[in-house]
């Protein structure tokens, strides 16, 4: 039986509770935990922060990195073979597999078919299960809870992968509102909405975000997802939600701004500003993704955390 990290869901409370032990432990130098082991990263979607991290991460823990980094053009994909095929070979090579696809589900094919561990770095408009995991790890680190916080959602919902994984986690701690503020055509999806009503958490959607800035605890603002759809829909949500340094004054002093990044127009802050006012996380955010990534690959790889059956990864 293989451990895959496919989805967000598949974690619960005491096993995020424990990633975030062993990251603030492993964060503190270099180790050799993963000595001998090898990762492949498989990306077929560009990205800086999630394939940078996981490889530092491996090299971070002992391990070594294979990778392609453009699969789309680098990899024999060119030349028509399947994601399966590529699975299969891959997983002969290496001890555990990041892969980010452009299709929703691309993930869990993978995982069906590999022999070692597979991690989903992001799967079309599907999850992005492991930044919701930093994000949850950096919300933690920053206010020192969980539960009992508003969090404001903004931005393309409908195709941002990383809200639809970050609420999933967030509807498993109490008392937790979610306030969703999209374009009217970018609003997150009903299978979303139906899990937090599954899970008793609150949430609502609303227009204006000036008028809900002030009741939140955590902004999370997202990139509307360009390379997800027509050019008139990006033109009819560009710039309909921005933070500004003026509308920034309405957000609590013991609030953050979270956002996976990359940012874009959604965020129009002069730069001392972001550099210094500590509502503003999302450096910190990008940073905690190292740390957290290096506690999962120890724990598939060197199955360190003890899993209960609830919290078997499938
Ligand atoms: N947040 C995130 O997934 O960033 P990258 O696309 O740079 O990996």
């Amino acid at each position: 039986m293989v451990d895959h990290f496919v989805e967000s869901q598949q974690l619960d409370k005491s096993l995020i509770f424990s990633l975030f032990q062993r990251a603030d432990h492993l964060r503190k130098g270099t180790h050799d935990l993963l000595k001998g082991k090898v990762l492949a990263t498989l990306f077929y979607e560009p990205s800086t922060r999630t394939r940078l991290s996981f490889e530092s991460a491996m090299l971070k823990l002992g391990g070594q990195v294979i990778t392609t980094e453009n699969a789309k053009e680098f990899s024999s994909t060119v030349k028509g073979e399947s994601m399966e095929d590529t699975i299969r070979v891959v997983s002969s090579y290496a001890d555990c597999i990041v892969i980010r696809h452009f299709e929703d589900g691309a993930a869990k094919r993978a995982a069906a078919i590999s022999s070692v561990p597979v991690i989903n770095a992001g799967d079309g408009r599907g999850q992005h299960p492991t930044q919701a995991l930093l994000d949850v790890y950096t919300i933690y680190r920053e206010l020192h809870r969980l539960d009992n916080l508003k969090i404001v959602m903004v931005g393309d919902l409908a195709h941002g992968r990383t809200a639809r994984s970050l609420s999933y986690l967030l509807g498993k701690f109490q008392g937790c509102e979610l306030i969703f503020v999209s374009p009217e055509h970018m609003k997150i999806g009903n299978d979303i909405k139906e899990y937090l009503d599954r899970h008793q958490t609150q949430w609502r959607e609303e227009t204006e975000l000036n008028k809900v800035l002030p009741e939140a605890d955590i902004v999370y603002l997202t990139r509307i997802q360009r390379e997800r759809m027509s050019q008139e829909d990006y033109e009819n949500g560009k710039g309909k939600y921005v933070i500004t340094h003026e509308n920034l004054k309405l957000v609590k002093p013991a609030a953050r701004i979270l956002h996976p990044l990359p940012h874009v127009e959604e965020i129009n802050i002069p730069l001392e500003i972001e550099q210094t006012d500590p509502r503003v996380a999302y450096f910190r955010q990008a940073e905690n993704g190292l740390y957290i990534r290096m506690a999962l690959l120890e724990m598939l790889l060197n199955k360190r955390i003890k899993k209960t059956q609830k919290t078997k990864l499938i």
